[in-house]
């Protein structure tokens, strides 16, 4: 093992091109991002450049972690490290290898018969499945669906806390909330004209006359609105895993099972339990109302909430290390949750603050797009995913369809609006878009670097000019100026770019898609696009379970400091090829999946997976219902 401090005095061929880089990366958090211009001004550089350099120390060359640098560039191809005989392979060929196995693993899991899906799924889900399952089968089986079980498992996470509460509080809390579909006799309906609850309704029509009757609560808002403490959650899950008996006579009981589900009436007030109001809090700091979902043992529970986001964000990856291997994301479920990583409270606009907060501590069912890892959603497919909206969707006769990789462009490209939160001129410098725009302009790059003797900075800026295009194109400024480029307190740093269709956009061969003020809705464009998707994100959605990270795209840590490792061995620099090969067969397995899975017969067969399984677990008789006609 090479020792940090010997590679700090003797700079080795790896840490030559490495250094320059993670300090580059520094200057671009430390410096563009600070108001400090003025302490370079008056001759402060070199305690900036010592805090750089202690940062350099504390979160890159901890001893023993020097194996999980987090740029990549350090494994170059064809160039072994000394003293080692034979060379580990590019961390992304490693993960891109894994992603394989774990893929076919998952192909391996497929079913073809009702009766072999109905095993699996008592295998998986430790009980029968719900009455209508066999209607549920033969549906997907006719929009000719795939099906994995564990396609379905955010399903079974979302609804496992509601059989730890009494059915007919549920029936009072969903019948009483304000926005909501209703299925009554097979035929949905909503007294909201909003948009979003229009688009979730026609979504659910699709299926309605093989519904049960319930009452489905909306979140409309982009943020999500719910965190239950951690400490209340346990308890509501150990009832919850108490309620319906063993494994045993919930799986292999074939008497006393109930096959049909209740009737509701349409007026529900007279059924339902006592009023229990629900309080919603409307004032942050958010990240306070959001770590309360966390284990009381978690970094996240432990650390204090940052108030001041005046200065640009420290960037930790110690707190990365659980969910990277050697520099690259390895576990996209864990990178998105935010209870091993107390720093993303400055490094993501909807942590620093949302646009709107109305969160609540109370458990009922409400359904939405997105979430967070501590928030008590029950996930639908987002309405951007089903609307052809242009800003989400490329036409399907557009000829952006059927550019060729080869004809595509050799670079990343990214346009958007300045969101992610409310950014203002005290706290928008950890904002993921700022960051990320900024981490891309190649002129602010070169001037950091010269400004700071970096060596070899001209370097990483042409490169990153050649192969990085990103920029606003709305500043989304906190201002009462219409003007969308008059942002004094960014204008120093952002030019607002023209807006460029998707269709435009995936000319290019790299995309990255960073999290807006929720999910980035783009993100089934960019998988459908032949491009490759370059993704970061904090928030789950209920595909989750069905894409594979580094077969299907490219996943991101949120601090972006892979980012010029991922496109450095992609596309390659300073002479270096890059694995143009892998990027081309990501793109196309992306795609193609998309078309497997991610159609809109996909989603509406996780709805009516998802209905089914909602109408049980409100139904008074949910511990002796299920579906057993395979069994008899
Ligand atoms: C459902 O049908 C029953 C009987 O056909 C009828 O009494 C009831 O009003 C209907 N409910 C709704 C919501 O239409
Ligand atoms: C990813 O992390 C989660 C949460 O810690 C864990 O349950 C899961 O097994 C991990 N997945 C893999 C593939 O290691
Ligand atoms: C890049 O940074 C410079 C300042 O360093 C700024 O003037 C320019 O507008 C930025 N470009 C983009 C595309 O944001
Ligand atoms: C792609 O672009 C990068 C960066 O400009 C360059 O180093 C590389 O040679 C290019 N590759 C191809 C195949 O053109
Ligand atoms: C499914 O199970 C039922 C009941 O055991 C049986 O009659 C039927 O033949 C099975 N079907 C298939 C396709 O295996």
């Amino acid at each position: 093992m090479i020792s940090p401090t010997i590679m700090l005095r003797r700079p080795s061929s790896v840490y030559r091109y490495f250094a320059p880089a993670v300090v580059l990366v520094m200057v671009v958090y430390w410096y563009i991002l600070t108001p400090a211009r003025i302490h370079i001004a008056t001759g402060a550089l070199t305690s900036t450049a010592a805090q750089l350099q202690h940062m350099h120390v504390a979160n890159y060359h901890t001893p023993g972690r020097i194996g999980q640098i987090p740029v990549g560039l350090q494994h170059t191809k064809g160039k072994p490290h000394k003293g080692h005989k034979t060379q580990r392979p590019h961390p992304i060929e490693e993960l891109v290898g894994k992603a394989q196995t774990t893929f076919n693993n998952l192909l391996a899991r497929q079913t073809y018969s009702l009766n072999g899906t109905a095993a699996a799924y008592r295998e998986r889900r430790g009980r029968h499945p719900p009455p209508g399952f066999d209607l549920w089968y033969k549906y997907a089986a006719d929009n000719n669906v795939l099906i994995v079980e564990d396609f379905w498992d955010q399903i079974y996470d979302d609804l496992q806390p509601f059989w730890g509460v009494a059915t007919q509080q549920l029936r009072h809390d969903t019948y009483n909330f304000h926005m909501k579909i209703s299925v009554r006799n097979g035929s949905a309906s909503t007294t909201s004209d909003w948009f979003w609850t229009q688009t979730w309704l026609e979504m659910i029509r699709k299926v309605e006359h093989m519904l049960p009757d319930m009452d489905i609560p909306l979140n409309a808002m982009d943020e999500p609105r719910m965190v239950v403490p951690w400490e209340d959650m346990r308890e509501v899950l150990d009832r919850a895993g108490a309620a319906s008996g063993t494994r045993d006579t919930r799986t292999k009981e074939t008497n006393n099972v109930v096959t049909g589900y209740q009737q509701l009436d349409p007026d529900l007030s007279k059924d339902v339990a006592e009023p229990q109001d629900i309080v919603w809090e409307t004032a942050g700091p958010y990240w306070d109302i959001l770590r309360r979902g966390c284990d009381p043992e978690s970094a996240t529970r432990q650390v204090p909430s940052v108030t001041d986001f005046h200065e640009a964000p420290p960037i930790r990856h110690n707190y990365a290390q659980a969910h990277m291997q050697r520099g690259f994301v390895v576990n996209t479920t864990l990178a998105s949750d935010i209870c091993h990583q107390p720093d993303i409270q400055t490094l993501n606009g909807i942590f620093i603050e949302p646009l709107t907060i109305s969160t609540t501590k109370k458990l009922f069912p409400l359904f939405g797009g997105s979430k967070l890892s501590v928030n008590n959603e029950i996930l639908l497919p987002a309405p951007a995913y089903w609307r052809n909206d242009a800003r989400f969707s490329i036409a399907a006769d557009s000829r952006a369809n059927s550019i060729a990789w080869e004809d595509k462009v050799n670079g990343s490209f990214w346009r958007g609006v300045a969101t992610g939160g409310r950014n203002r001129p005290d706290n928008w410098r950890g904002f993921q878009r700022h960051r990320f725009v900024a981490m891309n302009n190649a002129t602010a790059l070169a001037a950091q670097g010269r400004s700071h003797n970096i060596d070899k900075s001209n370097e990483l800026a042409a490169w990153v000019a050649a192969s990085s295009d990103c920029a606003f194109v709305d500043l989304f400024c906190d201002t009462d100026s219409k003007v969308a480029s008059a942002c004094p307190y960014v204008d120093p740093h952002y030019a607002v770019a023209k807006g460029r269709p998707l269709s435009e956009q995936v000319v290019y061969k790299f995309l990255p898609d960073i999290d807006g003020n929720s999910f980035s809705g783009r993100y089934l464009a960019f998988l459908r696009s032949g491009s490759v998707p370059v993704k970061a994100t904090v928030w789950r959605e209920w595909h989750d379970q069905r894409l594979v990270a580094w077969k299907h795209y490219v996943p991101m840590d949120t601090r972006f400091s892979d980012w010029f490792g991922i496109m450095e061995f992609f596309v390659g620099r300073g002479g270096r090829h890059g694995r143009d090969d892998l990027a081309k067969r990501i793109a196309e397995d992306g795609g193609a999946w998309a078309e497997r899975v991610l159609r809109k017969e996909d989603m509406q067969v996780y709805v009516l997976r998802l209905l089914l399984e909602y109408a049980r677990v409100l139904d008074e008789k949910r511990e002796r219902m299920g579906w057993v006609d395979d069994l008899q």
